[in-house]
């Protein structure tokens, strides 16, 4: 499957409810290749909703999505894994690694469903782990492992297969600053490459520091960056980089 030219995230009008909760009302986000954004707004505020949707983990209950060019809704459920697939990394706070399996395989196991060989799925795990300083950590199971070199582990998995789209939800979280730190310059390092990268917080901070901020508030989105009308600024700057607020957060 290959994309249409055009945004990679596009919804349209986009709510989702669960019983008698509206977790998000009405969203409209377009998401450029290329772009490295925040979603940002407090706890219950509906960003894990949106991830979840633009991660085609969960369908909308009314609007429209489409990732990469496709209508998520006129996808099978087999369609929609192959777009998933080959779309989307994700990273989420808690790592989610297996207990006793070493990094390398941790990460190989990601391609394990894509047809190519032990050795060959192998490898590229090594590579991603060099691509994430991991080089010399090959072989440590996770409780060998720091909490940062943890969520570098779970971002090498994430990226092993070179998806456009990267989505992290609270990649930070759980991790000390500077380790915090080390994961935020990992994020802008893939965006370098070309990643479209995607970071929900709800830490203001982190979120100042990425070219893109969407303000999240009650399910619905109050403020975008990317957006003159809604704040006057655009999405052209730059803020400080990621180390410096962490460390000045931690003084
Ligand atoms: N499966 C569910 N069933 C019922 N309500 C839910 C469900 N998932 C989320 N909600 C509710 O929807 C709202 C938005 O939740 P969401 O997880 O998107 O928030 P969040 O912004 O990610 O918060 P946090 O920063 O705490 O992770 C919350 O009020 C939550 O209680
Ligand atoms: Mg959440």
């Amino acid at each position: 499957m290959t994309g249409t030219p055009g945004p990679v995230v596009e919804l349209t009008g986009v709510s989702k409810t669960y019983g008698d909760v509206r977790a998000l009302k009405d969203a409209d986000l377009v998401i450029h290749r290329g772009e490295l954004l925040a979603v940002v707004g407090p706890s219950g505020s509906g960003k894990s909703t949106m991830l979840n949707i633009m991660g085609t983990l969960d369908r909308p209950s009314a609007g429209t999505v489409r990732i990469d060019g496709y209508d998520v809704d006129r996808l099978s459920d087999r369609e929609l894994s192959a777009l998933r697939a080959q779309t989307i990394g994700f990273v989420f706070q808690q790592f989610h690694l297996a207990p006793g399996v070493p990094a390398l395989d941790s990460v190989a196991d990601g391609l394990l469903y894509s047809g190519r060989s032990r050795g060959e799925r192998r490898r590229l795990a090594e590579r991603a782990l060099r691509r994430v300083g991991l080089g010399h950590r090959l072989y440590h199971q996770p409780h060998q492992l720091s909490g940062g070199e943890k969520q570098r582990v779970a971002i090498a998995r994430a990226v092993l297969g070179d998806p456009p789209l990267l989505l992290a939800d609270e990649p930070t979280g759980a991790l000390d600053s500077r380790s915090g730190a080390v994961v935020l310059d990992l994020l802008h390092e893939l965006h370098r490459a070309g990643t479209t990268v995607v970071v929900i917080t709800h830490d203001r901070d982190i979120a100042a520091c990425l070219p893109r901020e969407v303000r999240i508030k009650d399910g619905g989105i109050e403020y975008d960056t990317a957006r003159r009308h809604t704040g006057g600024r655009t999405g052209e700057r730059t803020g400080t980089p990621a180390t410096a607020v962490l460390e000045e957060a931690t003084r």
